[in-house]
């Protein structure tokens, strides 16, 4: 029976590297120092921690542990996984105690507020076991398939309850102007780097929405894909996937080089200023 399980799991396309093992060879190293910190890291990003609310994981969360773990740590099996996992939690829990308490000194604490030790051992193995399966193929998914295209259909659906109408709406909207540039991008008449500047633009609010609303961080990416903007405007689609969970703002480096950064809207807010002023600009010379 043990061998069977182990030939299934051996079949298993390991295209990258998996937290959850149900096999660890005995001179594997684990480094849990370094275990410990990638999760306190982690935890360190999500704002639910802090706020003591339930954990909504995400395939981004998932990608981060995943290069972590690969990069730094090596292989551990599940029990200790789930061990370093609740030290981190805890890591990141007392230490947004500790900010609080500088920020809020003097105001009285939420008296008989839970202490609660979200989530339990066996709550984060399952939780990491089903992403692992959900989104360890994500990076290199590719974006033609039936599965993708269920994927952006499925975010559209989740920011609905999650951020209102307005969000959806909008999306639906920046989703047409999409459609539009790659339709215009068609015509020998139309000014390509304008309407990149454009595609560029629209690409930067749509990352902002798909990254705090979708399950999944392939959507931006396979957006961009598929409406060929990798060869009508130049854009690296490749670098539209987050993987980090902080990593909330896709910023533009001349116009040209994509890069997710965790910015408070200020890079964002200049691009526009300048895209607007670009405008104002063309549209001038248009009257002259
Ligand atoms: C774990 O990694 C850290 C940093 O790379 C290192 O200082 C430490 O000695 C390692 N621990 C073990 C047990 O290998
Ligand atoms: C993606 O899948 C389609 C259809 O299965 C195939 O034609 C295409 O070559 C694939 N592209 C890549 C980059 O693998
Ligand atoms: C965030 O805003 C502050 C002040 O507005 C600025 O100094 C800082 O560089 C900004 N950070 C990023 C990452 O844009």
């Amino acid at each position: 029976m043990r061998a069977v399980l182990l030939l299934l799991f051996n079949l298993l396309p390991l295209s990258s590297s998996f937290i959850i093992r149900s096999f660890v060879p005995s001179n594997a190293k684990c480094n849990s120092t370094v275990a410990v910190s990638c999760f306190a890291e982690l935890f360190g990003m999500i704002s639910e921690v802090c706020q003591q609310r339930e954990i909504s994981f995400r395939c981004v969360h998932y990608t981060f542990l995943d290069e972590c773990f690969e990069a730094r740590v090596g292989k551990c099996d599940a029990g200790s996984v789930a061990r370093v996992g609740a030290i981190g939690y805890k890591q990141a829990l007392s230490s947004c105690h500790s900010s609080k308490k500088q920020k809020a000194e003097g105001t009285l604490p939420i008296l008989g507020a839970p202490a609660q030790s979200f989530p339990s051992p066996v709550q984060l193995i399952s939780a990491l076991g089903y992403l692992q399966t959900q989104c360890s193929l994500s990076r290199s998914k590719n974006c033609s398939s039936d599965h993708v295209h269920n994927i952006m259909a499925q975010c559209e659906e989740q920011m609905k309850p999650l951020a209102g109408y307005p969000q959806y709406d909008r999306h639906r909207l920046l989703r047409i102007k999409m459609d539009t540039s790659k339709k215009l991008l068609m015509y020998d008449e139309t000014d390509k780097e304008r309407e990149c500047l454009v595609v560029r633009s629209t690409l930067s609010e749509m990352y902002s929405l798909h990254h705090a609303n979708c399950y999944h961080s392939l959507v931006t990416r396979c957006l961009c894909e598929r409406l060929r903007f990798d060869v009508q405007c130049g854009i690296n689609c490749d670098q539209l996937e987050p993987t980090s969970p902080d990593q909330d703002t896709l910023a533009w480096d001349e116009w040209k080089e994509a890069r997710l950064v965790h910015g408070n809207g200020s890079n964002f807010k200049q691009f526009a200023a300048t895209l607007s002023t670009l405008f104002a600009l063309s549209a001038l010379a248009l009257l002259f």
